[in-house]
């Protein structure tokens, strides 16, 4: 396919952090998938955005597309702008920052993969003991890494917040064997890449996939292990016992609860020092993972 100086993109859908067009014909189920400097926490989108946040979070897709390659499906076509298929006439805010995929039929449910004890899991595990509804031993603090990753699915709702679902109501949804299979793909990416991370000195303490099928085909699909879909800290810091650098929306999230704000939009305006830390963060988190640099 050739669309060089015959791009027609249709803007179909505009999520919290993407905006989705279409490419082409419907029957050619092509998306270009722009990641914008938006950021969201809490499932609210601030107001400001985190520079060169959407550049940041394509590279770093595009370097476990491009790692986990071959063992896995996923929805990558390209993701080099000065590639044919998106052609020269890719509009200038675009590039960096666009994924040309192949259009899913995506799964209702987001894939969540715990190492490590945090988050959500943290919150129901000091109210009743249990993660995921599963009932592990007292007297665990926050940052226990689990004997074994633990798969805990949600609803991927429309809007609000995502609901813990059982994987019993998982296969309810989407059919036993694609439960099963998603879950054994979920465990496997997230061993693949908490390995990759230990490497870097850091920890991958948990994340979310989707999937989607592509020509009968469950495929990886959205963003991968980036740091706005998973936690990520300093692994000597973990190791010291102290609280670990976050290289996630974390330290976003602190600072927005100190404000006492309700949550609710709208979102108190975020300083440029927060805003900076972060995006220092999310390149330092890409580039030492990756072992790339990252261009801008
Ligand atoms: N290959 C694909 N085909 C179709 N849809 C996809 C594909 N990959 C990802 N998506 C969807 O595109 C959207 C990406 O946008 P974004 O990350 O901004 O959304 P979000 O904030 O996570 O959720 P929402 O879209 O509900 O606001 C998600 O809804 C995701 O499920
Ligand atoms: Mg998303």
């Amino acid at each position: 396919m050739d669309l060089v100086g015959d791009l027609t993109l249709k803007l179909i859908h505009k999520g919290k952090v993407r905006d989705i067009y279409r490419v082409g014909a419907e029957r050619d189920r092509l998306l270009l998938m722009v990641a914008s400097d938006r950021v969201s926490a809490f499932d609210v989108v601030m107001t400001e955005e985190i520079r060169d946040k959407g550049k940041i979070l394509t590279a770093m897709s595009a370097f476990w597309f491009e790692y986990l390659g071959g063992r896995f499906p996923n929805h990558l076509v390209t993701s080099d702008p000065t590639s044919n298929e998106l052609g020269e006439d890719l509009p200038e805010e675009f590039r960096g920052r666009s994924m040309l995929v192949k259009e899913a039929e995506m799964l209702p449910i987001e894939c969540i993969v715990r190492g490590y004890l945090a988050g959500s899991a943290l919150k129901e595990y000091q109210v009743s003991r249990t993660v995921h509804g599963q009932r592990l031993s007292p007297g665990l603090s926050g940052g226990t890494k689990f004997p074994e990753p633990l798969f805990t699915p949600s609803t991927k709702a429309e809007s609000g917040h995502d609901l813990n679902i059982s994987f019993e109501e998982a296969s309810t949804m989407v059919g036993e064997n694609v439960a099963a299979r998603v879950r054994e793909m979920s465990l496997e990416i997230y061993r693949i890449g908490a390995s990759r991370a230990e490497e870097a000195g850091v920890v991958l303490a948990d994340t979310k996939f989707e999937f989607g099928f592509i020509d009968g085909e469950i495929a990886i699909c959205d963003e991968v292990l980036t740091p706005d879909s998973s936690r990520i800290w300093e692994a000597s810091e973990l190791l010291a016992g102290g609280e670990p650098t976050a290289y996630d929306k974390q330290p976003l999230r602190d600072w927005l609860e100190s404000t006492g704000w309700n949550k609710m939009p709208p979102p108190p305006s975020l300083p440029k020092a927060v805003r900076e830390s972060l995006r220092n963060r999310y390149v330092a988190v890409y580039e030492r993972i990756s072992g790339r640099e990252f261009l801008g």
